[in-house]
């Protein structure tokens, strides 16, 4: 799956640009905050608190298999035969449903007289038939029963099945079509001439398809799929497979289209993917394989599919190469729709997206929008082949599926837009985003035991950053240190091996060890496995100190709060075998491996004129930190000649100060420090991290007396910035380069938000042209984001209004974002409260949009208690709409909860937790454990720092 929706822009922004207009309701918002609080003191009961109360233990443990989440041995699937009919207009009682027959040939494996096959939701409307495919009979059915709670129908046998026989197992059943973005659902729109329209589409992973059909629906249970569906006459119907018959026919009184598709390749259940549309497609055919995008007409017509289908090509191609193996199928299509849970989903040979992260256009997506289309599509392309062609055997590898396309979407998109060093962003993107997580002490490894995910909420939480991110992260290092060849090779011989088949992590290692046993320079010192064991098995990551008076190198595991304990012990002792690459006053020196957890390197010592830098471009994923002199020079390099040191690095030394800050290694006056130099500096990187950084400062003291001082300094270093790209564009044209065009919007939101006049008249005079004249929106795409949240934010009523209805006019998904999230800068708290109630409200809030609305809100100062208070009074709901889900939900927990730092909300959080500890949190379990030690971290930095942080932003050198 793709990553789920990206918060920290459209976040950023509204956090920021709230903030110039936050004075004015500080003394209001203190008002709402301080009657919270009394409300609260009266009704917190102290009676029910079940802290150190352990749940009862569920059911009594058994052995039976359908208590078992995992299918037992004895079957394997071989091939099915499957026929869906999805209704698409609702039946007599309201409902929208589906009807289907399916059958499985299967082997017996082990003697049985237990059939176990998942089924969710499904109801059978005949009795189920087993015949024989040998010569044996098939035993007859004794019963058959649905077992809700592990997915299961079990199929009880007067004999047993015969071990080496196959056997054909029939079904016929119906199932709701609901709109719950999972298993077989559907999608609603609005089409060009104000009529609803209604999709049948799929989600199967990771354990849905039992909800579309019966199925062994593991991913080690592959096999051959023949799909048909049965439609009306005026849609479409596509699958993984090519079409190769389509008849019409009556059913039932009912004149249909049978599309039946060509035989998959043996595959997994989690990749199926079949859908039923009036959407239309463009197309094109590159050396014989058939490429199409299909969206809604709308967009097709305006050409929205056009950029997608142009980056497509090169991106399989730039694939088939890295990975030496062709394409393994006929035809790739890819589809936006107007529902979709996650970013995107890797159908094998049926792709399926958001529609913002397929559908370009032109005049009103943004070049944000265009990057994440093409990282996006990358991503899914790579797992054509590493995840669908080559299968992890089950759940608890998933780090090594998601990590590797997370990876390696940069390389993929680096092919289809070379002048935009999109290599370079997977350090902001996700190295240094996963780095915030990795840090607490209730983070997690990588790898996972297998019996540590079974139930389907346990593998929903698999789905999360450190898996994308750090799992990218550590894979990008292991590539640079084999170097690219090394890794190619080891890849390439991985994937030809285990082609339709699955595989466990250290199958990847052995390959890649093999690829190393064959060269003859740059062996690394120890095994690949003994290295990537230490980064795989025990969470969190290293700081490395580099200290250039005793010339010595020291590892320690780093925690962001210094007092925590990790919540695991670990075999290696929170001990890393890292790669160290670094430069002395600018000069390579050779990669040193630190073994141990402190080792001598005598060539460290400087003299007055000399300075280390290391971790060069962030390749490795660890920290660094110096002795005070060498931070001295590092600081004096940034201020003189900032050139010497590398555009990534000038970004890493802001993330890492600022970080061993946080964790009490650094004083927190030489973090800010590294932000002096930002007068002069134009690049998008170190911007971007600095901001970045700063967002903490302002969370933390958005709501008191440093908000003043704070918010001068960061003007006086924009200013220059503002001024950079006014001289550049004069504001009325975007600049070349890709992320200068992203340190424009930086420069637009910052200055903005503390009140340079130039910018705030500017953005003005913008929007009262729009509101003026709302047919042509004089805004340039790329800083749309910026100057709606602006705008709204020093507006009122009708700002919003205007931006609501245009919100609902928009025909293109990535403008009703902006929309969306600018909507919550508001600074009024009815437009807010308001706007939070919309989101339980489908019709005005999409299902798939909900959470991410109530995070801008609670991003926003003002909004922060409204919507913490709306998620608590709420939560039950929430979490029986959201609770399953695979990312919306953690990101929830975490950003309603981020600006926490008073003892008073740890008490309000604690509470939280408390009560809803018969509802659950589901997939958001581990993220309200974060954002507890997350709040406790915050209380004690907050008291700390900031006395000298106030000091400090008032004379700040
Ligand atoms: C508090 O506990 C009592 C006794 O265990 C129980 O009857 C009551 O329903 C609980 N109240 C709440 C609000 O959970
Ligand atoms: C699938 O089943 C249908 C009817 O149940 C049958 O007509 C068709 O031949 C079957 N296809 C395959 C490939 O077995
Ligand atoms: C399946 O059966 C249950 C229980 O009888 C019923 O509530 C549900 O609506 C049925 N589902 C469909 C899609 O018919
Ligand atoms: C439905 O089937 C008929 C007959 O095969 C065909 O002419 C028509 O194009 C099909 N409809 C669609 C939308 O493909
Ligand atoms: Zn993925």
């Amino acid at each position: 799956m793709g990553k789920g929706f990206f918060l920290s822009k459209t976040v950023g922004i509204v956090l920021i640009v709230v903030g110039a207009a936050a004075v004015a309701t500080i003394i209001a918002l203190s008002v709402v905050y301080s009657q919270e609080k009394s409300r609260n003191n009266e009704v917190k009961p102290t009676a029910n608190i079940t802290t150190s109360v352990p749940l009862p233990p569920t059911t009594a443990p058994s052995n039976e298999p359908w208590d078992q989440w995992r299918l037992p041995k004895t079957l394997s699937p071989q091939t099915y035969n499957v026929t869906l009919w999805p209704r698409l207009t609702p039946d007599q009682t309201g409902l929208y449903i589906f009807t289907g027959m399916s059958s499985v040939i299967f082997k017996c494996v082990e003697k049985t007289d237990l059939i176990l096959i998942h089924s969710n939701k499904l109801n059978m409307t005949k009795p189920v038939t087993l015949t024989a495919r040998g010569s044996q009979p098939a035993p007859s059915i004794e019963s058959t029963e649905m077992y809700p709670k592990t997915q299961y129908m079990v199929i009880r046998l007067k004999e047993s099945l015969t071990a080496g026989e196959s056997y054909e197992l029939y079904t016929e059943f119906v199932g709701e079509l609901a709109d719950d973005l999972g298993g077989f659902y559907r999608s609603e729109y609005v089409d060009e001439n104000g009529v609803k329209k209604v999709v049948a589409t799929t989600q199967m992973q990771p354990t849905d398809a039992r909800k579309a059909f019966p199925c062994f629906d593991e991913p080690a249970m592959k096999a051959v799929f023949h799909i048909t569906i049965l439609h009306d006459p005026a849609t479409v119907a596509l699958s993984n497979g090519v079409v190769i018959d389509e008849v019409q026919m009556t059913v039932d009184g009912i004149l249909v289209n049978k599309t039946a598709f060509a035989a998959t390749e043996v595959m997994s259940t989690y990749l199926l993917a079949f859908i039923v549309s009036d959407f239309t497609f463009i197309e094109q055919i590159d050396n014989d394989l058939q490429i199409r995008i299909f969206a809604r007409k709308e967009a097709i017509d305006a050409g929205q599919g056009q950029y997608a289908l142009n980056v497509t090509g090169p991106i399989l191609r730039f694939f088939e190469e890295y990975y030496n193996v062709s394409y393994p199928l006929p035809k790739s299509d890819q589809i936006a729709l107007p529902d979709f849970n996650a970013g995107a989903m890797e159908n094998w040979g049926l792709i399926t997206y958001r529609e913002t992260a397929l559908l370009y256009d032109e005049k009103i997506s943004s070049n944000g929008n265009k990057e994440r289309i093409a990282t996006v599509i990358a991503h899914e392309l790579a797992h054509q082949w590493f995840g669908n062609l080559v299968t992890i055997r089950w759940w608890n590898d998933l780090w090594l599926n998601e990590g590797f396309a997370s990876y390696v979407e940069y390389l993929g998109a680096d092919k289809a837009e070379p002048e935009w060093n999109i290599k370079d962003l997977i350090v902001l993107n996700d190295v240094h985003r996963v780095f915030a997580i990795d840090a607490l002490a209730s983070s997690h490894p990588l790898s996972s035991k297998e019996e540590e995910v079974q139930r389907p909420e346990q593998i929903s939480e698999v789905f999360d950053t450190i898996s994308y991110s750090k799992g990218a992260s550590v894979l990008r290092m292991l590539s640079d240190f084999l170097t690219e060849p090394v890794f190619k090779q080891g890849l390439q011989t991985y994937l030809d091996h285990f082609k339709f088949d699955n595989t466990v992590y250290t199958d990847l290692w052995h390959h890649l060890q093999a690829a190393v046993d064959k060269t003859v320079d740059n062996k690394p010192p120890k095994p690949v496995q003994e290295i990537m064991d230490r980064w795989v098995l025990q969470m969190g990551f290293p700081v490395v100190t580099f200290d250039t008076t005793a010339g010595e190198i020291t590892q320690e595991h780093f925690l962001l709060d210094p007092n925590s304990k990790p919540a695991r012990t670990s075999e290696f002792n929170y001990e890393w075998i890292v790669p160290l690459t670094w430069t002395k006053t600018g000069t390579a020196k050779p990669i040193r491996w630190l073994l141990e957890k402190t080792d001598k390197l005598e060539d460290l010592k400087t003299n007055e004129n000399e300075w280390v830098l290391a971790n060069i471009n962030v390749t490795g994923y660890y920290r660094v930190n110096y002795d005070q002199t060498n931070w001295e020079r590092l600081l004096n390099v940034l201020r003189t000649s900032r050139q010497n040191i590398p555009v990534i690095n000038r970004a890493q030394l802001i993330d890492d100060a600022f970080n061993l800050a946080k964790a009490g290694i650094i004083p927190t006056t030489l973090a800010l420090r590294t932000t002096l130099f930002l007068s002069d500096e134009t690049e998008y990187m170190p911007w971007e991290s600095a901001l970045d950084n700063l967002d903490y400062f302002y969370l933390m003291f958005d709501r008191t007396e440093l908000y003043g001082p704070m918010q001068a300094y960061v003007g006086e270093k924009v200013a220059p910035l503002f001024q950079h790209f006014t001289d550049l564009t004069d504001w009325k044209d975007v600049p070349k380069g890709h992320t200068d065009q992203y340190n424009q919007v930086n420069a637009l939101r910052v200055a903005c938000s503390t009140g340079l006049e130039n910018c705030t008249t500017l953005v003005k005079d913008w929007f009262q042209q729009w509101m003026e004249n709302r047919d042509v929106n004089p805004i340039h795409a790329n800083l749309r984001s910026t100057v709606y949240c602006s705008a709204i934010a020093a507006g009122g009523e009708k700002e919003w209004e205007f931006a609501w209805e245009m919100f609902e006019k928009a025909s293109v998904a990535s403008e009703k974002d902006k929309l969306r999230a600018a909507m919550a800068c508001a600074t009024k708290p009815w437009l807010l409260n308001r706007y939070l109630s919309y989101t339980l409200n489908a019709t005005k809030i999409r299902k798939q949009d909900a959470t991410s609305t109530i995070i801008s809100i609670a991003s926003n100062v003002v909004g922060q208690s409204l919507a913490w208070d709306f998620v608590r009074a709420n939560w039950e709901y929430i979490f029986n709409q959201y609770g399953g889900g695979s990312f919306s939900f953690s990101n929830l927990i975490n950003g309603v909860t981020k600006r926490f730092s008073t003892h008073f909300e740890l008490k309000q959080l604690e509470q939280f937790r408390d009560d809803n500890a018969d509802i659950g949190f589901g997939s958001g379990t581990l993220a309200i454990q974060q954002s507890i030690e997350r709040t406790s971290a915050n209380i004690k930095w907050v008291e700390q720092n900031k006395d000298a942080v106030s000091e400090w932003f008032k004379n700040p050198s």
